[in-house]
């Protein structure tokens, strides 16, 4: 028969999302994929359910219920600072993870780079490749996640088409101060490219970090488009629903792919998702207060049991040093101690080398996500005391 397509031999399956199935398996606790184990906010379950009654169950305006991107422009407006017309500016989409690829598939044309900070979310490697675009790794270095300016500077040349930014950022931690994002923006600036921002942890912060989205710096509204979602903020990750804003010269590109890819999101969720917009203050403050909350307990439990790290500054996974650990289970690299860690003490992880192009780089490392509830939490602790 004949070959089946080259490019999906370019890239595995997502090990994350196996690391699930593995950790379901065998009833384990899952810190390994970022999903939330506690509920979504009651309101916001009504508002869908409601939705579904009121039957809005057909296809969707494509790209999304207008009653959403007015939603969306109001909170991009009052939250980051960015302004966008709901009629041209903004594209719904089945989660950040569409609006990444569709947003992409947008702009990039065969030959041309992307810039993106390693360790990274796993899904820009395949984002990548699926969109045609060669890749050029930019370290964010311990302990605390700088990157050097000249290495940045350097990645940068006439086939550059865009910079992938992720804030705060899975898997790190790490929150890109305004002063890095100014002088990412000016490289941007000088090469003529884009910034391909997905901020879906925006809400997720600590120890008064502030959230600096690129499209409200000076002159770059127009060659950024912001990525966001309802996943993480509120907790429904099977949701499917997230949006990309850009100018609407770049909208207008995106808004075509997204269509023919997906159609569109769901419509009652984005119908629900108005409600989670207006959500109060309030809400926001005592999200990010369980998950400092929940940072600061597995922070310790980590430390305890033998692991190194910085404590993240937002998001909430902690990408840990595992040396220590790996030695004393006799653990030959990052992916063998996840599955050690899921024999000895029931506990999910993701391997480090997901993260970074060369698996090497990442094969001292294992992340832990902490976005549970106590019941998962405690439990968890009790458990990695085993490894002590
Ligand atoms: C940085 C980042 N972007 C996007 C996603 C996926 O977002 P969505 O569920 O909206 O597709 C994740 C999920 O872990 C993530 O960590």
């Amino acid at each position: 028969m004949k070959d089946l397509s080259l490019v999906t031999e370019k890239f595995t399956e997502s090990v994350i999302r196996e690391m699930t199935r593995i950790c379901d398996a065998v009833g384990g606790y899952n810190l390994a994929q970022g999903f939330p184990d506690f509920a979504c906010p009651r309101e916001v379950k009504e508002a869908a359910l409601a939705a579904i009654r009121d039957d809005k169950n057909q296809y969707p305006v494509t790209f999304g219920e207008p009653e959403l991107r007015h939603a969306i422009a109001l909170k991009a407006l009052r939250y980051n600072g960015i302004k966008s017309d709901p009629a041209t500016d903004i594209t719904v989409t089945c989660g950040a993870t569409e609006a990444m690829i569709a947003s992409l598939r947008a702009i990039i044309n065969p030959g041309d780079e992307i810039i993106v900070f390693e360790p990274f979310y796993e899904n820009y490697g395949p984002d990548g490749i699926l969109s045609g675009a060669t890749p050029r790794y930019v370290k964010l270095a311990r302990p605390d996640w700088r990157y050097c300016s000249d290495e940045l500077a350097a990645a940068f040349n006439e086939r550059t088409k865009a910079i992938v930014i992720n804030t705060p950022n899975n898997p790190t931690g790490k929150v890109f101060s305004r002063a890095e994002l100014e002088e990412v923006a000016s490289l941007c600036q000088k090469w003529d490219c884009y910034v391909v921002t997905d901020e879906i942890y925006e809400h997720i912060l600590y120890d008064g970090e502030r959230h600096v989205s690129m499209a409200s710096l000076p002159g770059m509204a127009e060659r950024t488009i912001t990525i966001s979602s309802l996943s993480k903020t509120y907790s429904v990750t099977g949701w499917r629903v997230g949006w990309a804003i850009a100018s609407e010269r770049i909208t207008r590109r995106i808004r075509k792919v997204h269509d023919f890819l997906t159609v569109g999101a769901p419509t009652p969720l984005q119908h629900a998702a108005v409600t989670a917009l207006g959500l109060p203050e309030a809400y926001y403050v005592s999200l990010a207060a369980h998950y400092r909350e929940a940072r600061d307990f597995i922070g310790g439990v980590l430390a305890a049991a033998g692991f190194s790290f910085a404590l993240p500054r937002g998001a909430y996974y902690i990408l840990t040093d595992a040396a220590v650990v790996m030695r004393r289970l006799g653990a030959r690299d990052d992916t063998d101690l996840a599955r050690k860690l899921i024999e000895t003490v029931g506990v999910a992880t993701v391997p480090g080398s997901s993260f970074y192009a060369d698996p090497g780089d990442g094969a001292g490392q294992v992340r832990f996500c902490f976005c549970k509830g106590w019941e998962t939490l405690r439990p968890v602790a009790a458990a990695m005391a085993g490894l002590r």
